[in-house]
């Protein structure tokens, strides 16, 4: 369904949102506005009851129907921000709510859900993954007259969203760059469709987790485009189709796309704590991980006043140990790199020195013959990337190879905690990363499947907080046997890449022949 744009102007002009929403304060970003010589301020969504701006597009939504849908109650397919956006309205309105969440969902989320819904709120386990949930709940609402709340493709919703840019026009009216965060497009498309028709010279920038940037593969493309996979780390917006709506009014409005990894969303959390003291989930955090990569490769940009939006602040708090460890390489302070010393005394030290006084924030070591040792380092910069070329140079010159291992995700997941145990004659070791969901039970499937017929040479997993686990896998797989293990692999079900190849593996990790 789509609505002229005008007839959004009125929705955002008219919406109810404040009997369950507050008007969030829009702050001055001190530190990182001094560092780039911009005036920058975020928009508190985190001010919200429930922690994220998804209150408003639900409640918004809600509000529309008729006093006999109100009485049949509501269904939504969620396990994150819409899902409690969801029950706090259905609280507030006294309606019956239904929240369809995948039977893998963590019961930190679940109870999240209970305590803002209370009694109006029934959550139902269906399915083991958010496909399965999504179809179970347009089952329920077409079998027991529930109305379905979309997470963004609706017009209600986008518009519900949209008056955080009524906000934020009344609080800044200068601001003239804005980036706003996307998953399936709801909130950029009410920011834009309100900003735009009044305020045309404003310039709205889109930013996208780049492991799921279903905006830029849809414009691309011309059409929304249904991305194959998406990363989990910013689950906020791990979202692989736009929606139709969000599209169409994108298309139209948006004036660049940017897309931030993992590291440098992670730095822009410490951004926001080192400016606010509020921690960001880590979707909450991408509007600000673009101004400083905008920023940074537009160092003419000075003087302009710039909005971004801390769009959710929900957070596991155990995802803060990969946070900082991460957030230093977001920032490029620091590096991580492979490199060979002679195995001989006082080595160490002589490498040391050719780092400069630099403080070195890992250094993993590992005899691999009688004459070299190979190492993991982690590395301090003071001046960012430029530097690291220079100590490159000087290392090389000296004879110690260096390999960069600061984009290598293997490496910096996995590796660094493993490096060591290079084996003799294990021809046939074969390596995958896997997405493991995060339940009891989930190894056990996974040695059942694959345990018992293959020999597992290597096994890694850190916890993170997230929903799935990151597991790094070897196996014994003699040549004979591949076809038979791809099809326990295909009935196993999991998400996996193969990683024999990876650098990082077969400098610390494979056979020594090999
Ligand atoms: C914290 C956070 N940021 C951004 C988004 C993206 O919003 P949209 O799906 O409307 O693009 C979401 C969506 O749930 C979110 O929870």
């Amino acid at each position: 369904m789509t609505v002229s744009n005008s007839e959004y102007l009125h929705k955002i002009l008219l919406s109810p949102v404040y009997e369950a929403a507050v008007k969030t304060d829009l702050v001055k970003m001190e530190r990182l506005s001094e560092e780039f010589g911009n005036q920058i301020f975020l928009k508190r969504e985190d001010q919200q009851p429930v922690k994220s701006f998804k209150l408003r597009g639900a409640y918004n939504r809600i509000s529309q129907l008729s006093q006999e849908q109100l009485d049949a109650g509501v269904i939504a397919a969620s396990a994150g921000n819409h899902a409690q956006g969801v029950a706090y309205s259905a609280k507030r309105k006294g309606i019956k709510a239904v929240i369809v969440m995948p039977e893998t969902t963590p019961e930190i989320k679940i109870e999240a859900v209970r305590n803002f819904g209370g009694e109006w709120v029934e959550v139902v386990l269906h399915g083991t993954n958010f496909d399965a949930a999504s179809k179970y709940s347009r089952e329920l609402a077409a079998k027991q007259g529930y109305t379905l709340i979309p997470p963004f493709d609706d017009p209600d919703v986008i518009a519900g969203q949209g008056t955080i840019a009524r906000e934020m026009l009344e609080q800044q009216p200068d601001i003239d760059t804005l980036f706003v965060a996307v998953g399936g497009g709801g909130l950029i498309s009410g920011i834009a469709v309100f900003l735009k028709q009044l305020k045309p010279d404003i310039k709205i920038i889109a930013v996208e987790s780049d492991e799921s940037a279903c905006l830029q593969a849809a414009l691309q493309a011309g059409k929304p485009v249904e991305l194959p996979s998406v990363g989990i780390f910013a689950d906020g917006v791990a979202v692989k189709l736009i929606g139709e709506e969000p599209f169409r009014l994108c298309q139209q409005y948006v004036d660049e796309v940017i897309t931030v990894n993992s590291d440098e969303i992670c730095a822009a959390i410490k951004d926001i704590f080192d400016d606010t003291r509020v921690i960001a989930e880590p979707a909450g955090a991408l509007s600000v991980a673009a101004i400083r990569k905008y920023l940074q490769a537009n160092p003419g940009v000075k003087n302009h006043q710039i909005g971004g939006i801390l769009c959710g602040a929900n957070i596991n708090f155990h995802t803060l140990r990969y946070v900082s460890e991460r957030c230093e390489l977001g920032e490029q302070k620091e590096v991580v790199f492979a490199t060979q010393l002679p195995e001989k005394t006082g080595a160490f030290r002589q490498f040391c020195s050719l780092l400069g006084g630099r403080a070195i924030t890992e250094f993993n070591y590992r005899y691999a013959n009688p004459k070299q040792a190979h190492v993991f380092v982690g590395l301090k910069l003071r001046e960012g990337r430029k530097e690291f070329e220079r100590i490159t140079q000087t290392l090389t010159a000296q004879h110690y190879p260096v390999s960069d291992l600061s984009d290598n995700e293997m490496a910096k997941l996995h590796v660094r905690y493993m490096v060591g145990g290079r084996p003799i004659g294990l021809k046939n070791e074969r390596i995958y990363s896997f997405q493991f969901p995060e339940h009891p039970g989930a190894l056990m499937t996974f040695l059942d499947t694959l345990g018992e017929r293959w020999d597992i040479t290597l096994f890694h997993y850190r916890n993170h907080g997230a929903a799935d686990g990151l597991v790094l896998v070897g196996f014994d797989i003699p040549p004979a046997s591949q076809g038979d293990f791809d099809q326990h692999l295909e009935q196993l079900g999991y998400l996996f890449v193969e990683q024999t190849d990876n650098p990082a593996y077969k400098f610390f990790l494979s056979d020594i022949e090999g």
